[in-house]
């Protein structure tokens, strides 16, 4: 893989952070944003990283960090489109202003990001969404959560034609469950948290994931062995969905 320009949202924590980390391992040079800036603060020192704050929300703060990075002269070979958060409620409960949080985060953020971040992309450049195997599989309490994701997944075809002539690809990974710091920001109790991977000993993996089984599947979708790729989807879940 020759050295490349990388930018990956939400990369403060879990996927995101370990994505950054081996591809800082590897030699090439990578922006991470995020939400916190404690947390921020502390991956850019500890991987040597530029980090930049912008919730992936706020869709101003996503075309002001497009301007800082032109001003920068910066020029992304990739971006990860990873910042995400499941905020689990059921059908009955759920109230309009979560819906609407959990579209800005998961759908509407990512959407604009790359609109805010186009005229930083090379060309050729590869964009990798992190989507979730909650497009094709229940869980109770995610019926908004797999609409988020499955709703960006709906945009990436049309994606790849519109931005062809750029030079943009994008594709998709699909994490099975992973532990990750999304479990306790999903409210889960520690105990609830044992148990829901206790229950994937019995899939053909045998554990819960961890958020470097999807390192490889993100760096492959960034890099030029998967030039041909256009709206690939890469499931990594262990085999729970079989
Ligand atoms: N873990 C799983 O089981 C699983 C399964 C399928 C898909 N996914 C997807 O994988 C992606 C990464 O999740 P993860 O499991 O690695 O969880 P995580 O450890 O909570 O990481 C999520 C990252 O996104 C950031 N983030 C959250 N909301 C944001 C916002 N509004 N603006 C900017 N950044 C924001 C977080 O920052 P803070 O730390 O400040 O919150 C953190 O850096 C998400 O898109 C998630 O939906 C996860």
């Amino acid at each position: 893989m020759k050295t490349k320009t990388f930018l990956i949202t939400g990369a403060t924590s879990g996927i995101g952070y370990e994505a950054a980390k081996q591809a800082v391992a590897l030699g090439h040079t990578v922006i991470i944003t995020g939400r916190t800036q404690d947390k921020l603060d502390a991956v850019s020192a500890e991987l040597g990283v530029k980090a930049y704050l912008a919730d992936s929300a706020d869709l101003s703060a996503q075309f002001d960090l497009g301007e800082k990075l032109k001003k920068d002269k910066v020029t992304l070979d990739g971006l990860v489109l990873n910042a995400g958060v499941f905020y689990p409620s059921s059908f009955v409960e759920e109230t309009p202003e979560q819906f609407d949080q959990s579209f800005a985060i998961n759908t509407k953020g990512p959407f604009f990001t790359l609109q805010a971040l186009l005229p930083c992309l090379a060309k050729p450049a590869s964009v990798v969404f992190t989507s979730s195997i909650a497009v094709h599989k229940g869980f109770v309490g995610g019926a908004v959560y797999s609409a988020t994701k499955a709703a960006f997944e709906g945009m990436v075809r049309t994606l790849n034609l519109e931005l062809a002539d750029l030079g943009i690809r994008v594709n998709s990974i699909r994490p099975g469950i992973t532990a990750t710091e999304i479990q306790a920001k999903a409210g889960m109790t520690k105990e609830q948290e044992q148990a829901l991977f206790d229950s994937l000993q019995t899939t053909p993996v045998g554990r819960e994931l961890v958020s470097d089984d999807h390192t490889g599947a993100i760096l492959y979708l960034l890099d030029d062995a998967s030039s041909a790729l256009r709206n690939a989807v890469i499931e990594v879940d262990g085999g729970y969905c079989l």
